[in-house]
């Protein structure tokens, strides 16, 4: 695979290239936003693809006995997890699968914890399903992010106040690897915090869709851990391992049977299973795509090595990440406005997803994809360079 091949995306209604007008009031600038790849799928599923299209009937379809089949040798495998294919509930998408699972768990009003910051559409997962989101943030520590497990004790505590209530904690969303933080939470992190949740009587949600893009360490699956096994549900899927994201095709794992049936009975006639090429897709990356996953960990490697370099010595702090392909930059020595960040990006000819939209800790920070070829790398942090003399 050559990962430096350029691809040209415009022109093809690609949110990353064909919206910067839209989002960022400029068209020629270089996209470092969405969490999608430029780098062409492999090549094993695009065979699959041409082959199923050229069947030429694409009708209703369903995830046969194989796809059920990989995932599970899939979770041996990669994560000695040892799970059952009734577990497995196909969905259009992970977004979709949190806002299923949060219905399914609460009730309106009911209160879900996240911990901030962290991939925006979570504040609206917890809130489009009528509940109210706690906010737990992160601690930044010697340039990584923990989890503050003494705060999340203390969501669960009554409130007091003129009418004193009990908190109504049904659910945590959490993010595993972290994005934008990049963190592969170590099973220490993962029991502590889950001790808290579950000691409260409440439920993981974890979004795992960064699982195979793991940089340091290794990925745990949250619902692996067997004293967690019954409280918590994991979110998958290859859209981003294999950048597949525009086929809409992800799954949970859900291994407690009453919250499972409680899932497929919210899903049910609301969202659609899986789209009948992405299933097609999401096989043959799972069947034969490991090599290419490999190569692109590697290629993905040397292009954050260019961006601890390029910032060595500037006043951006890197977030160097574990896992995820995005890079969380602290900008927070120029004392800028997050308006002023942008600004000054934007007029240099980039587009970064600014921080603050990761919930208010991220304020004065900026999320980089490094998710493309390392000309289009370079020539991004050469124009970041200029909007660093524009901030000084
Ligand atoms: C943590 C996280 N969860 C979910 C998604 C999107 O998932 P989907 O497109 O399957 O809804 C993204 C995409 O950037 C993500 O980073």
């Amino acid at each position: 695979m050559n990962f430096d091949r350029v691809i040209e995306r415009r022109g093809t209604d690609c949110e990353k290239w064909d919206l910067l007008h839209e989002l960022f009031g400029r068209e020629d600038l270089l996209p470092f936003w969405v969490a999608d790849m430029d780098f062409e799928c492999p090549a094993e599923v695009k065979e699959a693809l041409k082959r199923r299209v050229e069947h030429g009937i694409l009708g209703y379809s369903y995830p046969g006995e194989k796809i059920v089949e990989l995932i599970k040798e899939r979770m041996k495998r990669k994560h000695g997890w040892s799970i059952e294919k009734e577990w497995i509930v196909f969905t259009p998408g992970v977004v979709p699968a949190m806002s299923v699972a949060i219905r399914a768990l609460t009730h309106p009003g009911d209160e879900v914890i996240l911990q901030s910051p962290v991939y925006h559409p979570f504040f609206s997962v917890i809130e489009n399903s009528g509940c109210h989101v706690v906010e737990n943030e992160l601690v930044l520590d010697n340039g990584s992010y923990r989890m503050d497990t003494d705060a999340l004790g203390r969501c669960f505590e009554p409130r007091t106040g003129i009418t004193p209530i009990e908190r109504r904690i049904r659910a945590m969303l959490l993010c595993s690897p972290h994005n934008p933080g990049g963190r592969v939470w170590r099973r220490e992190e993962l029991e502590e915090a889950g001790n808290v949740v579950t000691g409260n009587g409440a439920f993981v949600v974890s979004d795992e869709i960064h699982c195979d893009i793991i940089l340091k360490g290794r990925h745990i699956p949250f619902s692996s851990l067997p004293e967690f096994e019954q409280n918590s549900m994991v979110c998958m899927s290859g859209s981003k391992t294999f950048n597949l994201a525009g086929l809409s095709t992800s799954f949970a794992i859900i291994p407690n049977e009453e919250i499972r049936k409680r899932f497929m009975y919210t899903k049910k006639n609301l969202v659609q299973e899986p789209n009948v090429l992405g299933l097609v897709a999401l096989e043959a990356a799972f069947e034969k795509c490991d090599p290419w996953l490999d190569e692109l960990l590697s290629y993905l490697k040397g292009n954050l090595e260019l961006v601890k370099r390029f910032f060595s010595g500037t006043d951006v702090r890197v977030i160097e990440p574990e896992g995820t392909y995005l890079v969380w930059l602290d900008f927070r020595a120029f004392g800028r406005s997050d308006r002023e960040l942008r600004s000054a990006l934007v007029d240099s000819g980039v587009a970064l997803n600014d921080g603050y939209l990761f919930g208010k800790a991220g304020s004065g920070f900026e999320r980089l994809n490094i998710a493309c070829p390392r000309t289009m790398l370079e020539e991004g942090l050469e124009r970041i360079g200029k909007a660093l003399e524009r901030l000084d």
